[in-house]
C-alpha cells in the first residue's frame, strides 16, 4: 500500500516527496539564520557534537522544554564529562543530577546504556542506527536523532514536531497516536531524506525548531513559516485540522496524605519500590486516601506509630502520564518511625536524597519544618 495512504493524505507519494524536496533549500537557509543555537549543537558547517553529548541531550529532551534542559545538561556533563565516567558513575549522584527533570527511568536507562557501550562497543556509540537501537534507553526517535547529528546518518528522528510538520505539509487525516501511521510518516521522510544534499542532523533539528516555534500546536505561526508555500494543510486554509490526533486516556487519580513527620532533630523518609513509578526513589511517608487528621492518627497507630501535634500542609496536585495524585498532607511528631523508614537531618536531605518533583510542594514545607527546629520554635519533646 502507497505510504500516502497509510498516512491518509490526499498527496501522492511522489507529490509528497516532492513538496518534501522543495523544502529542503528552504529549511537550510531558514536553519543558518533562525536555527537556535543550543550547547549541544553544532551548526557551523563540517563540525559535529560529541555523539554522547547528543545522547544525554536527547534523553534529557524527551518529555522536558529546552529552556529547563539546558542548566542540568551543563552541570551533568561537568560532572560526568565521557561515557566511561557515566558507566561507572554513582547512582545518587546521578539521581541528585537529574533532580527536578522528573522520569528517572531516563538516567536509571543512560547509565545502563552506558555499561553496555563500554562492554559492547568498546566505550564509543556505534555509528549505525539499528545498533544504536539495540542501547537500553535509545528507541527510534534517539538512535535517529543520534545516528543524524553525531553522525551525519541519513535517518529522520520523528518526534511529536516532525510529525504535526509533516501532517501539516500532506494534510492528512490518520492518527498519529498510531504507530502504523508514525511509520509510515518516517518512511516518507526517510525516502526524501535519502534524495538530499542537506546534512541529515541539520535537516532533523531544522524540522525540530520549525515544530518548536513557527509550526506549534493549536496556532501556527504560518506568516513566518519559511516552507508554507510546500503546506497543503496552509493552501486549504485547514492547519487547526492537523494532526489528527486520537484522544489521549483519561488518567487515574490517586489521593494521597503525605507524612512530614519529624523527631524532633531529623526527618523521616522512605524508599519506593524498585519497580513501577519513581522506582527507588526517596519519598516522606504517605497513606492512601485523602485522610483527616483522626483518620490519618489512626491509621498510623494501626502500623504502631504514635504521632503528636499533627497540622495540615497545603494541598498539591501532581500529573505524571497516566496517574495524577492529588495530596494533602500534615506535618508532625514522632517518637519513633516504621522500621523501614529512614531518619535524615536537613544536610542528608538536600545533598544525599533525591525526591520526585511530585513532593515539591511538601519538600518546601521540610525546609521551613527544619528551620523551625532550628530556632527552636517547636515546642516539643
Ligand atoms: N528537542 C529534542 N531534540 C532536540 C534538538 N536536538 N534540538 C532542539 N530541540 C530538540
Amino acid at each position: 500500500m502507497p505510504l500516502s495512504e497509510r498516512i491518509i493524505s490526499p498527496l501522492s507519494d511522489e507529490e509528497i516527496l516532492s513538496r518534501i524536496g522543495r523544502t529542503e533549500p528552504l529549511l537550510e537557509s531558514w536553519y543558518r539564520d533562525f536555527g537556535r543555537e543550543l550547547p549541544w549543537r553544532e551548526k557551523e558547517p563540517g563540525k559535529r557534537t560529541d555523539p554522547y553529548h547528543v545522547w544525554l541531550s536527547e534523553i534529557m529532551l524527551q518529555q522536558t522544554r529546552v529552556e529547563t534542559v539546558i542548566p542540568y545538561y551543563q552541570r551533568f556533563l561537568s560532572e560526568v564529562p565521557d561515557i566511561p565516567a557515566l558507566s561507572k558513575a554513582d547512582d545518587a549522584l546521578l539521581y541528585k543530577l537529574w533532580e527536578g527533570l522528573g522520569y528517572y527511568s531516563r538516567v536509571r536507562g543512560l547509565k545502563k546504556g552506558a555499561q553496555q557501550v563500554m562492554e559492547q562497543f568498546g566505550g564509543h556509540l556505534p555509528e549505525s542506527v539499528p545498533l544504536l537501537k539495540t542501547i537500553s534507553g535509545i528507541g527510534e526517535y534517539t538512535a535517529g536523532a543520534i545516528g543524524s547529528i553525531a553522525f551525519g546518518l541519513r535517518e529522520p528522528a520523528v518526534d511529536g514536531n516532525l510529525l504535526r510538520v509533516s501532517a501539516r505539509w500532506t494534510a492528512a487525516e490518520g492518527d498519529i497516536a498510531k504507530m502504523s501511521v508514525r511509520k509510515a510518516f518516517h518512511d516518507l521522510l526517510l525516502t526524501g531524506m535519502e534524495r538530499m544534499a542537506m546534512d541529515p542532523g541539520d535537516y532533523n533539528q531544522a524540522m525540530m525548531d520549525l515544530g518548536a516555534g513557527i509550526c506549534i500546536p493549536v496556532t501556527p505561526r504560518c506568516e513566518r513559516c519559511p516552507v508554507r508555500s510546500c503546506c497543503l494543510a496552509f493552501d486549504r486554509d485547514q492547519t487547526a485540522l492537523f494532526p489528527v490526533k486520537a484522544p489521549k486516556k483519561e488518567r487515574r487519580i490517586e489521593e494521597k496524605t503525605v507524612l512530614l513527620l519529624t523527631d524532633g532533630e531529623k526527618i523521616y523518609l522512605r524508599r519506593r519500590p524498585e519497580n513501577g513509578l519513581l522506582a527507588g526513589l526517596w519519598e516522606f511517608p504517605m497513606l492512601d486516601g485523602a485522610l483527616g487528621k483522626e483518620e490519618t492518627e489512626a491509621a498510623l497507630l494501626r502500623m504502631g506509630i504514635r504521632a503528636a501535634n499533627l497540622s495540615p500542609l497545603k494541598k498539591s496536585v501532581h500529573r505524571f502520564t497516566h496517574i495524577e495524585w492529588r495530596m494533602k498532607g500534615f506535618v508532625g511528631l514522632c517518637r519513633e518511625g516504621a522500621p523501614e523508614w529512614s531518619a535524615v537531618t536537613r544536610e542528608e536531605l538536600e545533598e544525599k536524597y533525591t525526591l520526585p518533583s511530585a513532593l515539591r510542594v511538601y519538600r518546601k514545607a521540610a525546609e521551613t519544618l527544619f528551620s523551625e527546629i532550628q530556632e527552636e520554635h517547636i515546642g516539643i519533646l
